[in-house]
C-alpha cells in the first residue's frame, strides 16, 4: 500500500499557489453533457477525482483533452476541453462511479439529453450514509421514472422530455442543488429551485450555465429560477474555475499549526472571508493583498474555539478535520459540533494515536488542547482527514507514517510539490 513519511517539527514558510476547486470542477465537467459543442475549463485541477469523472464521461462518448497553460500564471495551469457531440452509451457503469459520490451528477444531464440513463449507485468517502433521495425525488418531480435495481439507478424521461418543476429542498444539499440545476438547464420550461445551497461552487456552476445560454435568476440566493432549453443542446463556453477554498483554508491552518509564514496566491480571499475572520479573531495574523493571503501564527498564540459545521456561509465540514489538528495543539478546551455528516470524526482516533486528548460524544468533539503530538503510524479516512493528519504530522515530534494517501491524490493537486515548496520533508513509498 502506498504511504507517505512526514518529518515532524517542520515550520512551513514560503508561497503556495492554490489550484482550481475540485468541488467546482466536478459539476462543471458534467455541464459538458448538456452540449454537443466544446466546453473549455481553465484553472482545471488534475486530481484522481476529476480524472475519473472524465473517464466516466469518455465511456459515454465524450472526447477530452488537457492542455498545459504556457504562461503558468495560475495555480492549476491546465486547460480542459471536452466535446460531447456523440453519445455512445447511456450506461454510466464505469468502476469509478462506485468510488466517487459526485458521479451521480452525470445521471440527470444524460437523462435530460437522451431521455434515458442508467448509473451505478455512487460511492464516496466513508463519512456517513450519504443517500441520494433528494437527487432522485427532484428528477421524479421533473417527470422522470426512476427505479433502483441491483445497485443501479435506471431513469426514463416522459415522451417530449423532462419538464421544468417547482422543487423545494427539505434541507440543503450541495450535490442535489447542482444536479437539478444541470438537469433543469435542458428541461422544458421553467424550474424553480428553493432552499438551494449557497456554496461558491453553486454560483460558479450557475455562471457557466449562463454562459452556455441558460437564463438563470437568483444567483447567489437560495431560490433559483432556471429557464430550461427544451432539449436544445446548450452553446459552447469557456470558463475559469474558481480557486479551491478548502485547499486554501487547509494551508492557512497548516501555516498556523507549524508556526509558519505562508503566502497563498491565486485565491480570491472573499471565498474564505468568514473563515479568515474567525482565525484572525482567535490569534492568527492574516494580511490580504489582492489575490494573496499571508498567514503567520502559532498554536501558543491561538485561542480555543467552539465551532459547529453548517452549510455555506457557515463553517465548512470540509475544514473540520484540519481545524481539529490545530486545536489539539492549542491550550484549553475546544469544541466541534459536526452537523453535516454523522460519521466524520474518524480522524480523531488517529490524532489520539499521536497523543491528542479528544472526547467524542455523538456529533460533538471536545478537544482538550495543548497536546505534544508524536509521529506514529496513522491512516486517513477521507480527503479532508488526510490533510488534517498531514498538519498534525508536520507539527508533531519525530516521523509519521501516513497511510491511505490515495485520499490526497483525490483532492489536492501537486500535493507533495506544494508542501516541498514550503519546506516540508515528505517521501512517498509506492
Ligand atoms: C458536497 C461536497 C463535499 C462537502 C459537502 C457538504 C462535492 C463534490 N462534495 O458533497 O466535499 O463535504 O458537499 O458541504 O461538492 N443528503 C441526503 N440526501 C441527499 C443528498 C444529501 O440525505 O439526497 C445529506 C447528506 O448525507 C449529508 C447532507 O445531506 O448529510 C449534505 O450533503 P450534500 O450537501 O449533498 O453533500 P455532497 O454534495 O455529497
Amino acid at each position: 500500500m502506498p504511504h507517505l513519511t512526514i518529518q515532524g517539527e517542520t515550520q512551513l514558510n514560503g508561497k503556495v499557489a492554490i489550484s482550481g476547486a475540485k468541488n467546482s470542477a466536478l459539476p462543471l465537467i458534467c455541464a459538458a453533457l448538456l452540449t454537443d459543442k466544446i466546453l473549455t475549463l481553465h484553472n482545471f485541477p488534475i486530481l484522481t477525482d476529476t480524472t475519473k469523472l472524465l473517464e466516466i464521461l469518455s465511456e459515454l462518448g465524450a472526447k477530452t483533452s488537457i492542455i498545459p497553460n504556457q504562461n503558468g500564471e495560475f495555480g492549476s495551469p491546465q486547460q480542459l476541453n471536452i466535446e460531447f457531440s456523440n453519445v455512445i452509451s447511456l450506461l454510466a457503469v464505469h468502476e469509478a462511479v462506485n468510488q466517487m459520490r459526485a458521479s451521480i451528477l452525470v445521471l440527470g444531464p444524460l437523462l435530460a439529453r437522451e431521455g434515458q440513463a442508467t448509473i451505478t449507485l455512487p460511492g464516496g468517502d466513508a463519512i456517513g450514509a450519504r443517500p441520494i433521495d433528494l437527487h432522485l425525488k427532484g428528477l421524479q418531480k421533473m417527470g422522470a421514472q426512476v427505479e433502483i435495481i441491483d445497485g443501479k439507478v435506471h431513469s426514463t424521461a416522459p415522451k417530449g422530455g423532462l419538464n421544468g418543476a417547482h422543487i423545494t429542498f427539505p434541507f440543503i444539499s450541495v450535490g442535489a442543488s447542482e444536479h437539478l440545476m444541470l438537469t433543469a438547464a435542458l428541461a422544458n420550461g421553467e424550474t424553480i429551485l428553493e432552499n438551494v445551497a449557497l456554496e461558491p461552487e453553486i454560483t460558479d456552476l450557475a455562471h457557466l450555465l449562463q454562459k452556455m445560454g441558460v437564463p438563470i435568476e437568483g444567483i447567489g440566493t437560495s431560490t433559483l429560477q432556471i429557464q430550461g432549453k427544451n432539449g436544445v443542446p446548450l452553446t459552447a463556453a469557456s470558463h475559469h474555475i474558481i480557486a479551491d477554498r478548502i485547499e486554501a483554508a487547509s494551508f492557512v491552518i497548516a501555516a498556523i499549526a507549524t508556526k509558519g509564514d505562508v503566502t497563498l496566491t491565486h485565491i480570491n480571499p472573499i471565498l474564505i472571508k468568514d473563515f479568515l475572520d474567525i482565525l484572525s479573531q482567535n490569534g492568527a495574523n492574516i494580511a490580504i493583498d489582492g489575490h494573496q493571503i499571508k498567514v503567520t501564527g502559532a498554536p501558543e498564540y491561538f485561542k480555543p474555539l467552539n465551532i459547529e459545521t453548517a452549510p455555506f456561509p457557515g463553517f465548512a465540514t470540509d475544514i473540520q478535520a484540519q481545524l481539529m489538528a490545530l486545536l489539539c495543539l492549542v491550550d484549553g478546551k475546544s469544541y466541534i459540533n459536526e452537523l453535516i455528516f454523522e460519521n466524520r470524526f474518524m480522524h480523531a482516533t488517529e490524532y489520539q494515536k499521536m497523543g491528542a486528548n479528544i472526547d467524542i460524544q455523538g456529533a460533538r468533539a471536545t478537544i482538550h488542547g495543548g497536546a505534544k503530538l508524536r509521529g506514529t503510524d496513522i491512516a486517513a479516512s477521507d480527503i479532508r482527514a488526510c490533510f488534517g493528519l498531514v498538519i498534525a504530522a508536520l507539527a508533531a515530534q519525530g516521523e509519521t507514517v501516513l497511510r491511505h494517501i490515495y485520499h490526497l491524490d483525490r483532492g489536492y493537486e501537486s500535493f507533495e510539490q506544494k508542501f516541498a515548496g514550503l519546506g516540508a520533508v515528505m517521501k512517498r513509498y509506492h
